[in-house]
Protein backbone atom coordinates (compact mmCIF):
# COMPACT_ATOMS: atom_id res chain seq x y z
CA UNK A 1 0.00 0.00 0.00
CA UNK A 2 1.46 3.54 -0.94
CA UNK A 3 2.03 5.93 1.23
CA UNK A 4 0.29 8.24 -0.39
CA UNK A 5 -2.40 6.82 -0.87
CA UNK A 6 -5.40 9.09 0.11
CA UNK A 7 -4.60 12.84 -1.31
CA UNK A 8 -6.58 15.89 -1.25
CA UNK A 9 -7.79 16.87 -4.96
CA UNK A 10 -9.22 20.15 -5.70
CA UNK A 11 -11.12 21.21 -2.98
CA UNK A 12 -12.50 24.91 -1.18
CA UNK A 13 -10.18 26.07 1.34
CA UNK A 14 -11.41 29.56 3.70
CA UNK A 15 -9.16 30.60 6.36
CA UNK A 16 -10.55 34.31 7.35
CA UNK A 17 -8.05 36.54 9.29
CA UNK A 18 -9.10 38.11 12.43
CA UNK A 19 -9.51 41.65 13.50
CA UNK A 20 -6.67 43.07 16.15
CA UNK A 21 -8.35 41.73 19.34
CA UNK A 22 -7.05 42.44 22.78
CA UNK A 23 -7.12 39.01 24.62
CA UNK A 24 -7.67 39.47 28.56
CA UNK A 25 -6.98 36.18 30.06
CA UNK A 26 -8.22 35.51 33.72
CA UNK A 27 -6.22 32.94 35.66
CA UNK A 28 -2.85 34.04 33.62
CA UNK A 29 -0.77 31.52 36.01
CA UNK A 30 -3.15 28.53 35.47
CA UNK A 31 -3.25 25.70 33.54
CA UNK A 32 -5.27 25.95 31.12
CA UNK A 33 -3.73 28.91 29.99
CA UNK A 34 -0.20 27.43 29.49
CA UNK A 35 -0.83 23.76 28.06
CA UNK A 36 -3.74 25.28 25.65
CA UNK A 37 -4.40 29.11 25.57
CA UNK A 38 -0.59 30.48 24.73
CA UNK A 39 0.50 28.22 22.53
CA UNK A 40 -2.69 28.67 20.85
CA UNK A 41 -2.29 31.66 20.45
CA UNK A 42 1.50 31.03 19.05
CA UNK A 43 0.70 28.91 16.40
CA UNK A 44 -2.10 31.40 15.29
CA UNK A 45 0.51 33.73 15.24
CA UNK A 46 3.05 31.70 13.53
CA UNK A 47 0.02 30.69 10.77
CA UNK A 48 -0.42 34.41 10.65
CA UNK A 49 -3.75 34.04 12.03
CA UNK A 50 -3.56 36.97 15.06
CA UNK A 51 -3.20 40.29 13.49
CA UNK A 52 -0.21 41.77 14.47
CA UNK A 53 -1.80 44.38 16.72
CA UNK A 54 -3.72 41.89 18.52
CA UNK A 55 -2.34 41.61 22.20
CA UNK A 56 -2.02 39.70 25.10
CA UNK A 57 -2.55 40.35 28.49
CA UNK A 58 -2.70 37.54 31.57
CA UNK A 59 -4.27 38.40 35.16
CA UNK A 60 -3.59 36.71 38.22
CA UNK A 61 -3.07 37.83 41.67
CA UNK A 62 0.72 37.00 41.88
CA UNK A 63 2.50 40.20 41.81
CA UNK A 64 4.82 39.81 38.26
CA UNK A 65 6.57 42.61 35.50
CA UNK A 66 5.59 41.81 32.15
CA UNK A 67 9.18 40.67 31.13
CA UNK A 68 8.91 37.99 34.37
CA UNK A 69 5.51 36.67 33.17
CA UNK A 70 7.19 36.07 29.65
CA UNK A 71 10.38 34.87 31.12
CA UNK A 72 7.98 31.93 33.43
CA UNK A 73 5.73 31.61 30.08
CA UNK A 74 9.08 30.75 28.10
CA UNK A 75 10.73 28.53 30.63
CA UNK A 76 7.45 26.44 31.77
CA UNK A 77 5.17 26.26 28.81
CA UNK A 78 7.19 26.98 25.71
CA UNK A 79 10.80 24.93 26.61
CA UNK A 80 9.03 21.92 24.75
CA UNK A 81 9.56 23.47 21.51
CA UNK A 82 12.59 23.51 19.03
CA UNK A 83 15.43 25.65 19.58
CA UNK A 84 15.13 26.43 15.80
CA UNK A 85 11.37 28.60 17.16
CA UNK A 86 13.50 30.20 20.10
CA UNK A 87 13.35 33.85 17.89
CA UNK A 88 9.55 33.18 16.63
CA UNK A 89 8.49 32.43 20.57
CA UNK A 90 10.46 35.76 21.71
CA UNK A 91 8.70 37.60 18.75
CA UNK A 92 5.19 36.16 20.46
CA UNK A 93 5.57 36.79 24.00
CA UNK A 94 7.00 40.50 23.01
CA UNK A 95 3.41 40.83 22.73
CA UNK A 96 2.18 39.08 25.77
CA UNK A 97 1.82 41.21 29.02
CA UNK A 98 0.76 40.94 32.33
CA UNK A 99 -1.42 42.56 34.69
CA UNK A 100 -1.71 41.56 38.65
CA UNK A 101 -4.97 42.36 40.87
CA UNK A 102 -7.33 41.03 43.18
CA UNK A 103 -10.67 40.32 40.84
CA UNK A 104 -12.69 41.13 43.70
CA UNK A 105 -11.06 44.42 43.96
CA UNK A 106 -12.65 47.17 42.06
CA UNK A 107 -9.25 48.64 41.56
CA UNK A 108 -8.27 46.18 39.48
CA UNK A 109 -10.73 46.64 36.85
CA UNK A 110 -10.19 50.32 37.11
CA UNK A 111 -6.04 49.82 36.45
CA UNK A 112 -6.77 47.15 33.96
CA UNK A 113 -8.99 49.24 31.81
CA UNK A 114 -6.62 51.99 31.89
CA UNK A 115 -4.04 49.09 30.72
CA UNK A 116 -5.99 48.12 27.95
CA UNK A 117 -6.63 51.73 27.12
CA UNK A 118 -3.27 52.26 26.36
CA UNK A 119 -2.21 49.06 24.49
CA UNK A 120 -5.14 50.10 22.20
CA UNK A 121 -4.66 53.46 21.57
CA UNK A 122 -3.53 52.57 17.83
CA UNK A 123 -6.89 50.62 17.24
CA UNK A 124 -9.85 51.41 15.30
CA UNK A 125 -12.79 50.63 17.43
CA UNK A 126 -14.79 50.23 14.92
CA UNK A 127 -12.75 47.73 14.01
CA UNK A 128 -11.26 45.98 16.91
CA UNK A 129 -12.25 44.46 20.51
CA UNK A 130 -11.61 42.48 23.19
CA UNK A 131 -11.73 39.28 24.53
CA UNK A 132 -12.20 38.54 28.11
CA UNK A 133 -11.38 34.40 28.92
CA UNK A 134 -12.80 32.94 32.18
CA UNK A 135 -9.94 30.65 32.73
CA UNK A 136 -10.93 30.79 36.50
CA UNK A 137 -12.72 28.54 39.02
CA UNK A 138 -17.11 28.72 38.42
CA UNK A 139 -17.34 30.81 41.44
CA UNK A 140 -15.58 33.58 40.27
CA UNK A 141 -16.93 33.68 37.01
CA UNK A 142 -19.89 35.99 37.75
CA UNK A 143 -18.70 37.98 40.02
CA UNK A 144 -16.02 39.02 37.33
CA UNK A 145 -18.05 39.17 34.65
CA UNK A 146 -20.26 41.79 37.04
CA UNK A 147 -17.18 44.06 37.67
CA UNK A 148 -16.41 44.48 34.51
CA UNK A 149 -19.79 44.74 33.75
CA UNK A 150 -19.51 48.00 36.31
CA UNK A 151 -16.65 49.49 35.07
CA UNK A 152 -18.07 49.63 31.62
CA UNK A 153 -15.54 47.01 30.47
CA UNK A 154 -18.55 44.81 28.37
CA UNK A 155 -20.26 48.38 26.65
CA UNK A 156 -20.59 47.87 23.09
CA UNK A 157 -22.07 50.52 20.96
CA UNK A 158 -25.36 49.97 19.58
CA UNK A 159 -23.75 48.87 16.32
CA UNK A 160 -21.89 46.34 18.64
CA UNK A 161 -18.35 48.26 18.36
CA UNK A 162 -15.78 47.72 19.42
CA UNK A 163 -16.64 44.17 20.11
CA UNK A 164 -16.44 43.11 23.87
CA UNK A 165 -16.52 38.89 24.24
CA UNK A 166 -16.38 36.64 26.96
CA UNK A 167 -15.46 32.90 26.91
CA UNK A 168 -16.53 30.70 29.75
CA UNK A 169 -15.43 27.56 30.42
CA UNK A 170 -17.75 24.45 32.09
CA UNK A 171 -19.26 23.41 34.35
CA UNK A 172 -22.04 25.93 33.01
CA UNK A 173 -23.85 24.69 36.46
CA UNK A 174 -23.82 21.12 38.07
CA UNK A 175 -27.69 20.80 36.84
CA UNK A 176 -30.42 22.41 35.51
CA UNK A 177 -31.86 24.76 37.90
CA UNK A 178 -28.35 26.01 39.18
CA UNK A 179 -27.36 26.05 34.74
CA UNK A 180 -30.75 28.64 34.70
CA UNK A 181 -29.19 30.83 37.40
CA UNK A 182 -26.24 30.93 35.94
CA UNK A 183 -27.72 31.97 32.56
CA UNK A 184 -29.75 34.71 33.52
CA UNK A 185 -27.04 36.26 35.89
CA UNK A 186 -24.72 35.92 33.15
CA UNK A 187 -27.44 37.60 30.74
CA UNK A 188 -28.05 40.41 33.29
CA UNK A 189 -24.79 41.45 32.14
CA UNK A 190 -23.82 40.31 28.65
CA UNK A 191 -26.27 39.70 25.41
CA UNK A 192 -26.07 35.95 23.82
CA UNK A 193 -23.95 37.17 21.08
CA UNK A 194 -21.26 38.35 23.46
CA UNK A 195 -21.21 34.78 25.07
CA UNK A 196 -18.44 32.43 24.04
CA UNK A 197 -18.99 29.02 25.75
CA UNK A 198 -16.17 26.45 25.32
CA UNK A 199 -16.96 22.84 24.52
CA UNK A 200 -13.10 21.80 23.76
CA UNK A 201 -15.15 19.04 21.13
CA UNK A 202 -16.54 20.99 19.31
CA UNK A 203 -13.25 22.69 17.61
CA UNK A 204 -11.60 19.15 16.94
CA UNK A 205 -11.00 18.83 13.47
CA UNK A 206 -12.83 15.62 13.26
CA UNK A 207 -15.96 16.84 15.33
CA UNK A 208 -16.05 19.77 12.71
CA UNK A 209 -15.55 17.10 10.18
CA UNK A 210 -19.03 14.97 10.99
CA UNK A 211 -20.99 17.83 9.46
CA UNK A 212 -19.17 17.93 5.92
CA UNK A 213 -19.09 14.22 5.81
CA UNK A 214 -22.99 14.35 6.47
CA UNK A 215 -23.80 17.54 4.33
CA UNK A 216 -21.42 18.14 1.37
CA UNK A 217 -21.53 14.30 0.14
CA UNK A 218 -24.75 12.68 -1.63
CA UNK A 219 -23.83 9.20 -0.31
CA UNK A 220 -24.41 8.91 3.71
CA UNK A 221 -27.43 11.24 4.21
CA UNK A 222 -29.71 8.64 2.16
CA UNK A 223 -29.12 6.10 3.94
CA UNK A 224 -28.72 8.00 7.49
CA UNK A 225 -31.93 6.75 9.27
CA UNK A 226 -33.67 4.30 10.75
CA UNK A 227 -34.45 2.18 7.34
CA UNK A 228 -30.73 1.18 7.38
CA UNK A 229 -29.00 2.30 10.44
CA UNK A 230 -29.36 -0.33 13.13
CA UNK A 231 -27.60 1.20 15.74
CA UNK A 232 -24.85 3.98 16.88
CA UNK A 233 -22.04 4.02 19.35
CA UNK A 234 -20.47 7.15 20.77
CA UNK A 235 -17.57 6.25 22.66
CA UNK A 236 -15.31 8.92 24.74
CA UNK A 237 -12.70 6.48 26.48
CA UNK A 238 -9.76 7.92 28.26
CA UNK A 239 -6.97 6.00 29.82
CA UNK A 240 -6.10 8.69 32.66
CA UNK A 241 -7.58 9.08 35.79
CA UNK A 242 -8.36 12.11 37.40
CA UNK A 243 -4.98 13.30 37.87
CA UNK A 244 -4.60 16.34 39.94
CA UNK A 245 -8.35 17.29 39.25
CA UNK A 246 -10.12 15.37 42.00
CA UNK A 247 -11.50 18.24 43.90
CA UNK A 248 -13.09 19.12 41.02
CA UNK A 249 -14.02 15.82 39.45
CA UNK A 250 -15.09 14.09 42.62
CA UNK A 251 -18.24 16.57 42.92
CA UNK A 252 -18.74 16.54 39.61
CA UNK A 253 -18.53 13.46 38.63
CA UNK A 254 -18.67 11.48 34.98
CA UNK A 255 -22.17 12.22 34.01
CA UNK A 256 -21.58 15.84 34.10
CA UNK A 257 -18.16 16.17 33.13
CA UNK A 258 -18.38 14.40 29.35
CA UNK A 259 -21.91 13.89 28.58
CA UNK A 260 -23.63 17.21 29.03
CA UNK A 261 -21.35 19.01 27.21
CA UNK A 262 -18.60 16.49 24.63
CA UNK A 263 -21.44 13.47 24.47
CA UNK A 264 -24.14 15.31 24.17
CA UNK A 265 -22.77 17.78 21.33
CA UNK A 266 -21.52 14.97 19.42
CA UNK A 267 -25.06 13.30 19.30
CA UNK A 268 -26.46 16.50 17.69
CA UNK A 269 -23.93 16.27 15.10
CA UNK A 270 -24.48 13.02 14.30
CA UNK A 271 -28.00 12.90 14.81
CA UNK A 272 -29.22 16.57 13.93
CA UNK A 273 -31.21 17.77 10.56
CA UNK A 274 -29.65 19.35 7.87
CA UNK A 275 -29.37 22.77 8.61
CA UNK A 276 -30.75 26.04 6.52
CA UNK A 277 -27.45 27.33 6.68
CA UNK A 278 -24.00 26.49 7.35
CA UNK A 279 -24.34 29.74 10.02
CA UNK A 280 -24.15 29.47 13.68
CA UNK A 281 -27.77 30.17 14.19
CA UNK A 282 -28.98 27.15 11.74
CA UNK A 283 -26.56 24.66 13.30
CA UNK A 284 -27.64 25.22 16.88
CA UNK A 285 -30.86 25.69 15.95
CA UNK A 286 -30.86 22.18 14.78
CA UNK A 287 -28.90 21.03 17.83
CA UNK A 288 -31.69 22.31 19.98
CA UNK A 289 -34.48 20.47 17.95
CA UNK A 290 -32.34 17.37 18.31
CA UNK A 291 -31.93 17.55 21.91
CA UNK A 292 -35.82 18.25 22.35
CA UNK A 293 -36.58 14.79 19.97
CA UNK A 294 -34.31 13.08 22.67
CA UNK A 295 -36.73 10.19 25.00
CA UNK A 296 -36.56 10.86 28.82
CA UNK A 297 -33.74 8.67 29.75
CA UNK A 298 -34.73 5.67 31.34
CA UNK A 299 -33.09 5.19 34.65
CA UNK A 300 -32.37 1.23 33.44
CA UNK A 301 -30.77 2.59 30.41
CA UNK A 302 -28.15 4.12 32.69
CA UNK A 303 -24.91 2.36 34.00
CA UNK A 304 -22.39 3.76 36.17
CA UNK A 305 -18.71 2.70 37.26
CA UNK A 306 -15.73 3.79 39.35
CA UNK A 307 -12.55 2.19 38.37
CA UNK A 308 -10.74 0.21 41.19
CA UNK A 309 -8.71 2.59 43.66
CA UNK A 310 -10.21 6.07 43.09
CA UNK A 311 -11.10 6.10 46.31
CA UNK A 312 -7.24 6.32 46.86
CA UNK A 313 -6.99 9.03 44.84
CA UNK A 314 -5.47 11.91 46.45
CA UNK A 315 -8.57 14.06 47.18
CA UNK A 316 -10.98 11.77 46.84
CA UNK A 317 -13.24 10.88 48.94
CA UNK A 318 -12.62 7.41 51.18
CA UNK A 319 -16.48 6.39 50.50
CA UNK A 320 -16.82 8.54 47.69
CA UNK A 321 -19.70 7.09 45.07
CA UNK A 322 -18.65 9.68 42.39
CA UNK A 323 -19.50 7.79 39.02
CA UNK A 324 -16.18 8.08 36.60
CA UNK A 325 -18.00 5.88 34.26
CA UNK A 326 -20.99 5.97 32.37
CA UNK A 327 -23.10 4.42 29.55
CA UNK A 328 -26.72 4.89 28.21
CA UNK A 329 -28.90 4.07 25.80
CA UNK A 330 -31.00 6.91 24.03
CA UNK A 331 -33.59 7.07 21.60
CA UNK A 332 -34.26 10.08 19.54
CA UNK A 333 -37.99 10.12 19.17
CA UNK A 334 -38.43 11.53 15.34
CA UNK A 335 -39.08 10.35 12.15
CA UNK A 336 -35.27 9.83 11.13
CA UNK A 337 -34.34 7.73 14.26
CA UNK A 338 -37.33 6.03 15.06
CA UNK A 339 -36.31 3.08 17.17
CA UNK A 340 -32.74 2.99 17.01
CA UNK A 341 -30.53 2.90 20.00
CA UNK A 342 -27.48 5.47 20.33
CA UNK A 343 -25.52 3.96 23.03
CA UNK A 344 -23.29 6.39 24.86
CA UNK A 345 -20.31 5.67 26.96
CA UNK A 346 -17.35 7.24 28.57
CA UNK A 347 -15.03 6.73 31.42
CA UNK A 348 -11.43 7.54 33.08
CA UNK A 349 -8.45 4.87 33.73
CA UNK A 350 -9.97 2.54 29.90
CA UNK A 351 -7.78 0.71 28.27
CA UNK A 352 -6.91 3.37 25.71
CA UNK A 353 -7.74 7.27 24.91
CA UNK A 354 -10.33 6.56 22.38
CA UNK A 355 -13.15 8.75 20.80
CA UNK A 356 -15.36 7.96 18.15
CA UNK A 357 -18.63 7.06 16.32
CA UNK A 358 -19.62 4.35 14.90
CA UNK A 359 -22.65 3.76 12.68
CA UNK A 360 -23.67 0.05 12.73
CA UNK A 361 -25.73 -0.26 9.25
CA UNK A 362 -28.65 -3.02 9.03
CA UNK A 363 -28.01 -6.33 7.70
CA UNK A 364 -29.07 -6.83 4.05
CA UNK A 365 -32.94 -7.95 3.54
CA UNK A 366 -31.52 -11.21 1.48
CA UNK A 367 -28.50 -12.56 0.48
CA UNK A 368 -28.62 -13.87 -3.39
CA UNK A 369 -24.64 -15.41 -2.64
CA UNK A 370 -26.21 -19.02 -2.34
CA UNK A 371 -25.96 -21.17 0.37
CA UNK A 372 -24.24 -17.74 2.21
CA UNK A 373 -27.52 -16.36 4.12
CA UNK A 374 -27.74 -12.95 5.20
CA UNK A 375 -26.77 -13.46 9.37
CA UNK A 376 -23.33 -14.54 7.33
CA UNK A 377 -23.11 -11.00 5.73
CA UNK A 378 -21.58 -9.04 8.23
CA UNK A 379 -23.27 -5.24 8.76
CA UNK A 380 -21.08 -2.46 7.52
CA UNK A 381 -20.11 -0.43 9.93
CA UNK A 382 -18.79 3.20 9.60
CA UNK A 383 -16.37 4.70 12.23
CA UNK A 384 -15.64 7.89 12.18
CA UNK A 385 -12.31 8.39 14.83
CA UNK A 386 -12.54 11.70 16.26
CA UNK A 387 -8.90 10.80 18.53
CA UNK A 388 -5.89 9.69 18.96
CA UNK A 389 -6.20 8.10 15.07
CA UNK A 390 -8.55 10.38 13.53
CA UNK A 391 -9.94 9.11 10.54
CA UNK A 392 -12.97 7.25 8.66
CA UNK A 393 -13.02 3.62 8.60
CA UNK A 394 -15.50 1.60 6.87
CA UNK A 395 -16.41 -2.29 6.96
CA UNK A 396 -17.56 -3.59 3.89
CA UNK A 397 -18.32 -7.14 2.61
CA UNK A 398 -16.15 -8.35 -0.38
CA UNK A 399 -14.99 -10.98 -2.24
CA UNK A 400 -11.67 -12.96 -1.28
CA UNK A 401 -9.49 -13.43 -3.77
CA UNK A 402 -9.21 -17.71 -4.89
CA UNK A 403 -12.39 -19.56 -4.42
CA UNK A 404 -15.25 -19.74 -6.26
CA UNK A 405 -16.95 -18.15 -3.47
CA UNK A 406 -15.37 -16.75 -0.58
CA UNK A 407 -17.02 -13.56 1.25
CA UNK A 408 -15.09 -11.62 4.16
CA UNK A 409 -15.22 -8.26 5.55
CA UNK A 410 -12.60 -5.59 5.00
CA UNK A 411 -12.30 -2.32 6.82
CA UNK A 412 -11.28 0.59 4.23
CA UNK A 413 -9.32 2.88 6.73
CA UNK A 414 -8.38 6.32 6.46
CA UNK A 415 -6.27 7.96 8.51
CA UNK A 416 -5.53 12.04 8.98
CA UNK A 417 -2.04 11.54 9.32
CA UNK A 418 -1.55 9.78 6.19
CA UNK A 419 -2.06 12.80 4.27
CA UNK A 420 -0.26 15.19 6.63
CA UNK A 421 3.08 16.81 5.33
CA UNK A 422 6.39 16.00 7.20
CA UNK A 423 6.23 17.89 10.22
CA UNK A 424 2.70 18.76 10.42
CA UNK A 425 0.59 18.29 12.82
CA UNK A 426 -3.59 18.46 13.05
CA UNK A 427 -4.41 21.92 14.97
CA UNK A 428 -5.24 22.03 18.41
CA UNK A 429 -8.69 22.84 19.09
CA UNK A 430 -8.33 26.20 21.29
CA UNK A 431 -7.02 27.51 18.11
CA UNK A 432 -10.02 27.18 16.04
CA UNK A 433 -11.75 28.14 19.02
CA UNK A 434 -9.90 31.04 19.61
CA UNK A 435 -9.91 32.38 16.21
CA UNK A 436 -13.43 32.00 15.92
CA UNK A 437 -13.73 34.42 18.60
CA UNK A 438 -11.99 36.61 17.14
CA UNK A 439 -13.80 36.32 14.04
CA UNK A 440 -17.59 36.06 15.57
CA UNK A 441 -18.31 33.33 14.82
CA UNK A 442 -20.36 31.62 17.47
CA UNK A 443 -20.71 28.32 15.61
CA UNK A 444 -18.40 26.03 17.61
CA UNK A 445 -19.38 27.60 20.97
CA UNK A 446 -22.59 26.09 22.74
CA UNK A 447 -25.92 28.16 22.99
CA UNK A 448 -27.70 28.57 26.45
CA UNK A 449 -30.75 26.75 25.24
CA UNK A 450 -28.54 23.49 24.21
CA UNK A 451 -26.96 23.50 27.85
CA UNK A 452 -30.57 23.73 29.15
CA UNK A 453 -31.91 21.28 27.42
CA UNK A 454 -28.76 18.65 28.16
CA UNK A 455 -29.50 19.37 31.86
CA UNK A 456 -33.43 18.44 31.25
CA UNK A 457 -32.21 15.47 30.21
CA UNK A 458 -29.44 14.25 32.78
CA UNK A 459 -30.77 16.18 35.78
CA UNK A 460 -33.32 13.32 36.73
CA UNK A 461 -30.28 10.74 36.07
CA UNK A 462 -28.15 13.02 38.76
CA UNK A 463 -31.37 13.42 41.13
CA UNK A 464 -32.39 9.66 41.06
CA UNK A 465 -28.76 8.97 41.81
CA UNK A 466 -28.60 10.82 44.79
CA UNK A 467 -31.61 9.68 46.17
CA UNK A 468 -31.67 6.02 45.54
CA UNK A 469 -27.49 5.53 46.72
CA UNK A 470 -28.31 1.81 45.99
CA UNK A 471 -28.16 2.54 42.31
CA UNK A 472 -25.19 -0.10 40.98
CA UNK A 473 -22.39 1.48 41.24
CA UNK A 474 -19.82 -0.91 39.13
CA UNK A 475 -16.18 -1.03 40.35
CA UNK A 476 -14.37 -2.13 37.49
CA UNK A 477 -10.16 -2.57 37.05
CA UNK A 478 -8.36 -0.09 35.70
CA UNK A 479 -6.74 -0.62 32.26
CA UNK A 480 -10.04 -2.34 31.03
CA UNK A 481 -12.92 -1.18 29.27
CA UNK A 482 -15.26 -0.45 32.00
CA UNK A 483 -18.21 -2.21 33.55
CA UNK A 484 -18.89 -5.84 32.02
CA UNK A 485 -22.33 -4.95 33.00
CA UNK A 486 -22.58 -2.02 29.68
CA UNK A 487 -21.95 -4.86 27.93
CA UNK A 488 -25.96 -5.39 27.52
CA UNK A 489 -26.12 -2.46 25.14
CA UNK A 490 -24.88 -3.05 22.23
CA UNK A 491 -25.50 -7.21 22.80
CA UNK A 492 -29.06 -6.20 22.36
CA UNK A 493 -28.15 -5.68 19.00
CA UNK A 494 -25.71 -8.57 18.76
CA UNK A 495 -23.01 -6.48 19.01
CA UNK A 496 -19.93 -5.58 21.07
CA UNK A 497 -18.35 -2.02 21.85
CA UNK A 498 -16.34 -0.66 18.70
CA UNK A 499 -13.53 -1.12 20.76
CA UNK A 500 -10.07 -0.13 18.59
C1 LIG B 1 -12.58 17.74 29.73
C2 LIG B 1 -12.91 16.97 30.99
O1 LIG B 1 -13.66 18.52 29.33
O2 LIG B 1 -12.25 16.82 28.70
C3 LIG B 1 -11.76 16.08 31.39
O3 LIG B 1 -13.18 17.89 32.03
C4 LIG B 1 -11.35 15.19 30.24
O4 LIG B 1 -12.11 15.29 32.52
C5 LIG B 1 -11.13 16.00 28.98
O5 LIG B 1 -10.17 14.52 30.61
C6 LIG B 1 -10.90 15.10 27.78
O6 LIG B 1 -10.52 15.88 26.69
P1 LIG B 1 -9.64 15.28 25.53
O7 LIG B 1 -9.52 16.39 24.54
O8 LIG B 1 -8.32 14.89 26.13
O9 LIG B 1 -10.38 14.10 25.01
Amino acid sequence: MSENQYKWRGGFCLEVNALPSTIVIFGASGDLTGRKLLPSLYHLAKRQLLHERSRIIGCARTNMTDTEYRDYLRKKWFSGLPESEAGEINTFLERVYYHAGDYNAPEFYHSLELRLKSLEQNLNPDHSGRIYYLAVPPVLCTPVIHLLSVHGMLQERSDGTPWRRVILEKPFGHDYESALKLDRSLHKYLQEHQIYRIDHYLGKETVQNIMIFRFANLIFEPVWNSKYIDSVQITVAESVGVEHRAGYFDKSGLLRDMFQNHLFEMLALVAMEKPAGSDAESIRNEKLKLLKSIRPIRMDDVIRGQYEYYRNEPGVQADSRTETYTAMKIFVDNERWNGVPFYLRSGKKLTKKQSSISIYFKQIDRSVFYPVRESDLAPNILTLNVQPEEGISLTIQAKQPGPKLCIGSLNMDFKYASILAPGETIPDSYERLLLDCMLGDQTLFIRSDTILEAWKLLSPVLTHWNDHPETPLYIYPQNTWGPVESNRFPAEKKNVWQNQ
